[in-house]
């Protein structure tokens, strides 16, 4: 069992215009991995209020796993990876760098994706693109080391070579 927060950042979904399918999907994928969804917030595309939900996501709800949907593109409003820049301790480049390649193999706007991951405290953020299609896709990537590195960040293994 793990604990989880989902950041969802959009200016459309934080004024009520727009669903939350892409939140939603982490949700349920998150369900499905035996993880606990303890927070789940929709916040305005800017980078103080992203870095400050990320902030309270690690230090106060204490989650092991912080996935973040939207953001990660080009527009002028994408703000995601520069918000989690600013709040983590270690980059975990690998996690990123597998996202974007396999993706890269269902389309090629998947190098559009500026999406980071890292380390804060106790807790694993990732970003995710947008889209629920994008979500669904970047999670499988990620899933198959996602116990391992909960493991790691507690403090669970030692060699990891016995795990
Ligand atoms: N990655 C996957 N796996 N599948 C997708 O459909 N969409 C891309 C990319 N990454 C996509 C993807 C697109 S169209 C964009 S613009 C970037 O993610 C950034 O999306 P965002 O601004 O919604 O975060």
């Amino acid at each position: 069992m793990f604990r989880a927060a989902i950041l969802t950042a959009s200016d459309r979904g934080s004024r009520g215009e727009r669903e939350d399918k892409s939140g939603k999907v982490i949700e349920e994928i998150v369900k499905g991995l035996g993880g606990e969804v303890v927070e789940y917030v929709m916040v305005p595309d800017d980078l103080e209020s992203i870095k400050k939900q990320l902030m309270v996501f690690a230090d106060q709800s204490k989650a092991h796993l912080i996935l973040t949907t939207g953001g990660t593109g080009l527009s002028p409003r994408d703000n995601t990876p520069e918000a989690t820049l600013e709040v983590v301790d270690r980059l975990v480049p690998g996690l990123a760098e597998a996202m974007r390649a396999e993706s890269l193999k269902k389309t090629p706007h998947a190098m559009l994706s500026r999406a980071v991951c890292g380390v804060r405290g106790g807790s694993l953020i990732i970003n995710l693109p947008g889209s629920p299609k994008a979500v669904r896709e970047c999670l499988e990537v990620v899933e198959p080391a996602l116990p391992h590195a909960l493991e790691l960040l507690k403090g669970q293994v030692t060699d990891c070579g016995q795990s």
